[in-house]
């Protein structure tokens, strides 16, 4: 997808004065052009915010490593990253896209890394906010199932080639 506009709003981040990981109302306007809010009201974008955090990752670290434990569902804020399933192809994320959501969903270990390719920042959900967002947000929910399907068809489809 094409980058988000991260202008103003990952200036004040990185320089923030108080709590740099707070998702302060200035994210409000990057939070719309996330596909996976698209449709949700300011208002519910707002609640999203108060459950949120930011996190930065310096390139090559592992924002997710496969076989842990899931503790957190993100969605790239800025940068790029990688997915690199244990054997599988690699995929490349790029700003507006998530992750993590596999283990929070069924209780399974991470199915696969996550690497920072550059510094990337991600707003992160923990387990339980995440939970209470699916069951709150109907269209959230539908969003990230219409993902995991398209995930599934493009494993069908590698798997007959
Ligand atoms: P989870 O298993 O919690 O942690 C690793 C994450 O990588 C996983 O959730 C998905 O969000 C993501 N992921 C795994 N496999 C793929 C894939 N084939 N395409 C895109 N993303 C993936």
């Amino acid at each position: 997808m094409s980058p988000l506009t991260p202008g103003s709003a990952t200036r004040a981040a990185i320089g923030g004065p108080h709590d740099p990981n707070r998702v302060g109302h200035e994210w409000l306007g990057t939070l719309q052009e996330v596909p996976l809010f698209a449709g949700l009201s300011k208002r519910h974008l707002q609640r999203i915010a108060k459950l949120a955090r930011l996190r930065r990752f310096v390139s090559g670290s592992a924002i997710v490593r496969a076989g842990e434990a899931g503790t957190s569902f993100f969605v790239l804020l800025d940068g790029t990253a990688r997915v690199v399933p244990a054997g599988g192809r690699a995929r490349r994320l790029g700003p507006g896209d998530s992750f993590g959501e596999m283990a929070l969903l069924d209780g399974a270990p991470r199915s696969a890394d996550v690497v920072a390719d550059g510094e990337v920042l991600t707003l992160t959900i923990g387990r339980s906010s995440f939970g209470k967002l699916l069951r709150r947000e109907p269209a959230l929910t539908q969003e990230l199932l219409r993902t995991l399907a398209g995930r599934l068809r493009a494993a069908e489809r590698s798997r007959a080639d």
